[in-house]
């Protein structure tokens, strides 16, 4: 029996093609997995979910500007989507009086909902496979260049063409690198406007404490609606438009879903890397991830103790934190999950396999040599732009530096245009000189200690020149911020004030700029940069023909393509997971949990009075579930990653259960590796959403717009 299960597991292990419950499927050949999917539990077709004739799921799926995903639940234009996709939106039109990061925001009518200028929601019409016109002109022998060159020019006129006398928009993206194109014919809305948002301390509920963890109890969701002009038409934003009427909005159920109930995910996953090899696993998990979650510890412990001493403090830092944190979180689970999976050996292995069949077929039997070879070549380019961005382009300190040194070096013969943009950094000195007292140690702290965490690890030749020890080196870096102009408000003015294009060299006489121009010039020089793109475009062609071999080797097999920021679907199971020895955890949290969590003195677990009287008064009213609890989120086995936030989360029968906003952090492996065992994505509750505008924020309007289904 044992014998059995080994020859078993490593046939899988060997074979690259999807797991169960893995994959990012196109919509358009969903029809390859509806046997799959309706015995995995799915009462609907393929067709039900995209159709080029009939109105269906497809349409009721937008991409909320370039990055998240979100839903229509009425017939006028109004969907959902996350909290933090939202948050732009929700920070920038508020202001101390009215601020509704803090305190939410509801239209309680359509004249006070709020333009979001800039903001695009975009509908896929159809889709298309292009594989053939855009390889046009392109064999096996057209050299890499010549073929980028071509492929170009035929995508350029094939999406012109294609929508020609219509409002729509044509992208054309690269499948299985380049193996296969797509076209999609897109509309795009841009009057979009925001209707509801909960409050931060719902909305964001745990804040980075929590992010990427279960259990979690973040009513991470906010809603918009999609204006349109007076023929139905995507117009800019106007008094006359009139709400969008979508040809499908999604069905709302009540009932929840149990363990091991069927659940699928509509939306726009981002990016995966399923197919790279060990090369590229080990680079990114295990040699650039390190370094990047060192260097943003370093930031990360100055901000923080920082943001717990004020609340201006917190406010200042608020969403920078979030950002470096949402990052540097989601890479240690990354590198826990490929080391635990001992993902690079896997790939090793994969390899192996794949090297024995090809070693007979003329056109790959090179293949994983020559990338072994590029990737040897790029390593240490990729590793120096990792520190260079994760060190010296941390700091404020270097930034403001940087922005100096590129003024002068684009306005070089062009005093009017230094003027312009000198007026600029004078601007912006105004508002960083106002609480300068407040930031400048965390940024001086900042500046020295990742540049000496950078050269330790010998990465900054240009320090090390100067033959010092560390507390020498130390010295150096406290007298560069000290001494610089940057940090001494009426100097720095005076000589913007005086700048003169022809003598843009003075900036060099600053030792923060010098320290940054030779930081610069080492980390880019053209031959490196040039060396870069070789090797990535190299990579690129030899995925190419590593994918195709690897479909070749297992013609049986179900090959999704990588994410690339296009309309997907993943399915799976509601299900709970081991994340260590002896916890198990359970799929679904609840109200219960936030008063668990509830800690007036941290911010990130404050709780709303009015949740808190719901909670005690047990006014859930019809979203409670079976047994009276109020639920708030639930994990399954969906395939999903950065963009498929504010995705729908489906039943068996295609109506939202929930919404979803983040993964497990023990499964973040899977934009590399997926695991079954460890990877789950995380949904809002559609019940909680419905609570939360229904009894909290009492916008029960909203809620009469939807189609709620018991
Ligand atoms: N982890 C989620 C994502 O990758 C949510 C990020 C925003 N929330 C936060 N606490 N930083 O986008
Ligand atoms: N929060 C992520 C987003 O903004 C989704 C989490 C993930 O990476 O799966 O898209």
């Amino acid at each position: 029996m044992k014998k059995v299960f080994t020859i078993f597991t490593l046939a899988v292990l060997l074979m690259p093609a999807a797991f169960a419950d893995e994959g990012m499927w196109i919509p358009m050949l969903l029809g390859k997995n509806q046997a799959a999917m309706q015995k995995a539990g799915m009462h609907i077709t393929a067709k039900d979910i995209y159709d080029i004739n009939n109105a269906c799921l497809k349409d009721a799926i937008i991409l909320f500007n370039q990055g998240c995903t979100g839903e229509f639940v009425s017939d006028q234009g109004l969907f959902l989507t996350n909290h933090h996709c939202g948050y732009y939106y929700i920070t920038s039109n508020s202001t101390v009086e009215h601020d509704y990061l803090t305190h939410g925001f509801w239209a309680m009518e359509r004249n006070q909902e709020i333009p979001c200028k800039g903001l695009t929601a975009t509908r896929l019409v159809r889709m298309e496979n292009v594989t053939n016109r855009v390889l046009e002109g392109v064999d096996d022998k057209t050299p890499e260049a010549e073929r980028e060159r071509i492929v170009k020019q035929n995508i350029a006129i094939l999406s012109v063409e294609a929508v020609a006398g219509t409002h729509y928009k044509a992208v054309i993206k690269p499948f299985y690198y380049g193996n296969q194109y797509f076209m999609y014919i897109n509309e795009v809305f841009t009057d979009v406007r925001l209707v509801g948002a909960p409050p931060s301390n719902i909305g964001k509920f745990g804040g980075d404490t929590d992010n990427w963890m279960w259990p979690r109890h973040t009513g991470d969701f906010s809603m918009f609606r999609v204006y349109v002009g007076k023929d139905g038409k995507p117009a800019n934003y106007s008094k006359t438009n009139v709400p969008y009427k979508p040809l499908k909005h999604l069905d709302i159920s009540l009932k929840g879903v149990d363990e091991g109930d069927f659940t699928f995910v509509f939306g726009y996953p981002g990016t995966t890397q399923r197919y790279v090899t060990h090369d590229q696993v080990d680079l990114q998990a295990l040699q650039e991830n390190p370094v990047r979650i060192a260097l943003r510890d370093i930031r990360l412990r100055h901000y923080n103790a920082a943001m717990n001493q004020s609340p201006a403090q917190r406010l200042k830092y608020a969403s920078k934190v979030a950002s470096i944190a949402n990052g540097w979180k989601k890479w240690q689970g990354e590198t826990l999950g490929i080391l635990r999976l001992k993902g690079v050996q896997q790939k090793k292995d994969q390899e192996a396999a794949f090297q024995a069949w090809a070693d007979k077929r003329p056109e790959y039997k090179n293949v994983l040599r020559d990338m072994g070879r590029a990737y040897d070549r790029l390593r240490p380019i990729e590793l120096e732009w990792t520190y260079f961005n994760e060190a010296v382009m941390a700091s404020d300190f270097m930034n403001r530096a940087y922005k100096l040194w590129s003024m002068a070096r684009q306005t070089i013969d062009n005093d009017s245009l230094a003027r312009i943009e000198c007026d600029k950094l004078i601007a912006a000195n105004q508002k960083y000189f106002e609480d300068f007292e407040l930031h400048s140690p965390v940024d001086r702290a900042i500046f020295v200690e990742t540049f000496l965490y950078m050269w330790r690890a010998g990465y900054s030749p240009y320090l090390d020149k100067k033959g010092k020890d560390e507390a020498g080196v130390q010295r150096m870096l406290e007298n560069i911020y000290d001494k610089s102009m940057l940090n001494n408000h009426s100097k720095y003015d005076k000589f913007l004030k005086s700048y003169k294009a022809k003598n843009w060299q003075k900036v060099l006489n600053d030792p923060a700029v010098d320290l940054f121009s030779v930081a610069y010039s080492y980390a880019y020089t053209p031959d490196k940069e040039t060396d870069y793109d070789i090797n990535r475009r190299e990579i690129n062609r030899l995925m190419r023909t590593y994918v195709r071999g690897m479909m070749q080797q297992f013609p049986d097999s179900n090959f999704f393509p990588d994410a690339n920021l296009t309309l997907r679907v993943a399915y799976g199971h509601v299900q709970g997971f081991r994340p260590k020895d002896a916890v198990y955890y359970t799929p679904y949290s609840t109200l219960e949990g936030i008063m668990e969590k509830e800690n007036p003195d941290i911010y990130d677990y404050v709780v709303e009075p009015r949740l808190k009287e719901l909670y005690n008064n047990h006014d859930y009213g019809r979203y409670a579930n079976a047994k009276g609890e109020m639920p708030v989120a639930f994990i399954a086995t969906n395939h999903t990653t950065g963009g498929n936030s504010g995705s729908p989360v489906l039943n068996a029968d295609g109506q939202l259960i929930g919404i979803n906003f983040d993964r497990c952090w023990e499964g973040t492996m899977s934009d590399l590796l997926f695991d079954p065992n460890y990877c789950r994505n995380i949904s809002l509750d559609i019940r909680y959403c419905l609570f939360i505008i229904d009894k909290f924020a009492g916008a029960k309007h909203l809620i009469d717009e939807m189609t709620i289904v018991n």
